[in-house]
């Protein structure tokens, strides 16, 4: 009888475990999509003033390797509302405020930029 209560027990906390971890995975899902955030970045005409790859104009900095210098997700959102909050000693007002987003939006196309490598 006191095994059975052991075993059970033992399988309590397996299912535990199994679950906790699904519930984890699902959570990191939660992060944008680098597709979306493509045809956003076609849609809105990025490329009119950054270059990725060999298309786009270069009124703003090239974007090839954004995804390199480490900005960072919120660095990136941050930067699509307000550039000059993210670049105080320089700021340039050609790049527009992209602040009518959803916030999917905004994840999605930070997570595309943020995919540059
Ligand atoms: C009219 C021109 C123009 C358009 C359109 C434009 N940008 Fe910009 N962008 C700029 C300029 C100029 C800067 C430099 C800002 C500064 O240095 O203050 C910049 C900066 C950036 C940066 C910062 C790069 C870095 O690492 O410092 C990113 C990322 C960026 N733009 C993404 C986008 C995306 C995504 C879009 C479309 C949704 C877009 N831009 C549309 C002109 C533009």
């Amino acid at each position: 009888m006191r095994e059975m209560k052991v075993i059970l027990v033992v399988v309590f906390f397996l299912i535990m475990v199994i679950f906790g971890r699904e519930l984890w995975s699902a959570e990191k899902e939660k992060k944008g999509s680098p597709e979306n955030g493509r045809i956003l970045y076609n849609k809105l005409k990025c490329s009119h003033c950054h270059r990725i790859g060999d298309v786009g104009g270069n009124v703003g900095p090239d974007l090839t390797k954004e995804g390199t210098k480490k900005r960072g997700i919120e660095w990136q959102v941050k930067n699509l509302i307000d550039s000059a909050s993210t670049h105080p000693k320089h700021p340039n007002p050609y790049m527009p405020k992209f602040d009518k987003m959803t916030d999917k939006m905004l994840l999605d196309l930070a997570t595309y930029l943020e995919s540059q490598k």
